[in-house]
């Protein structure tokens, strides 16, 4: 979308692009650029709760783990950030805060993304499992289980980022081999070398059993 363009508004909700940039520091604009497309694509835009030019907070409507929720975020304020910070949801990790190493993995709208490197008002409307939506009451998620069994963690703090990318991997093709489960887990890092002890778990989870 241009930037001058009647498309950035978002109608009636009078916030348009620009005022919502100016809304930001630039260097999380900067970084923000990976999720241009989940922007255009969110079916509606934050309500501004300042009618002047320069927001300093909106309302973001989002469904976490099957539960809708809407609360007062600043434009500065990562995803990452409010779902620890904000909604008390701290399996999501903030390790490099820059997009490198995968602790802070979410699944929004059926994708997975670094929840550091948008913000949460790009996350208007979306559909978020982190990882305190895997389990159902005491009950473990077999990726969960799996994991256990082979023993693939040990500080733990990049074991929520690797269990959500390889749902996300196993939610697009539940039959990986290992060289696929290599690439789909290659934007998470594991600084204790868990990873024969991860891959070993995802192998045991191809072929469908890796839940949903
Ligand atoms: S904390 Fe987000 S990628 Fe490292
Ligand atoms: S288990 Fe420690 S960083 Fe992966």
């Amino acid at each position: 979308m241009s930037e001058s363009g009647k498309n950035n508004s978002h109608p009636g909700k009078g916030l348009n692009r620009r005022s919502f940039l100016k809304g930001m520091g630039t260097g999380i604009v900067g970084s923000a650029t990976l999720s241009q497309g989940l922007l255009s694509a969110a079916p509606q835009g934050p309500t501004p709760s300042s009618k002047s030019q320069d927001i300093t907070s909106a309302t973001v409507t989002m469904t976490i783990n099957g539960k809708r929720q809407s609360l007062e975020v600043e434009p500065r304020e990562s995803l990452a950030h409010v779902l620890r910070e904000r909604l008390q949801l701290t399996g999501t990790k903030i390790v490099c805060d820059r997009g490198e190493c995968g602790a802070c993995t979410v699944i929004l709208n059926g994708r997975t993304v670094y929840s550091c490197m948008m913000l949460a008002l790009e996350a208007e409307g979306a559909r978020i499992t982190t990882i305190e939506g895997l389990a159902v009451g005491e009950k473990l998620h077999p990726i969960q289980e799996a994991f256990v069994k082979h023993d693939a963690l040990m500080c733990g703090y990049c074991t929520p980022g690797f269990e959500l990318a390889l749902k996300g991997l196993l939610d697009q093709n539940p039959n990986p081999n290992l060289q696929e489960i290599k690439r789909g887990l290659s934007g998470n890092i594991c600084r204790c070398g868990t990873y024969p002890h991860i891959f070993n778990a995802a192998l045991e989870l191809a072929g469908g059993k890796g839940g949903k």
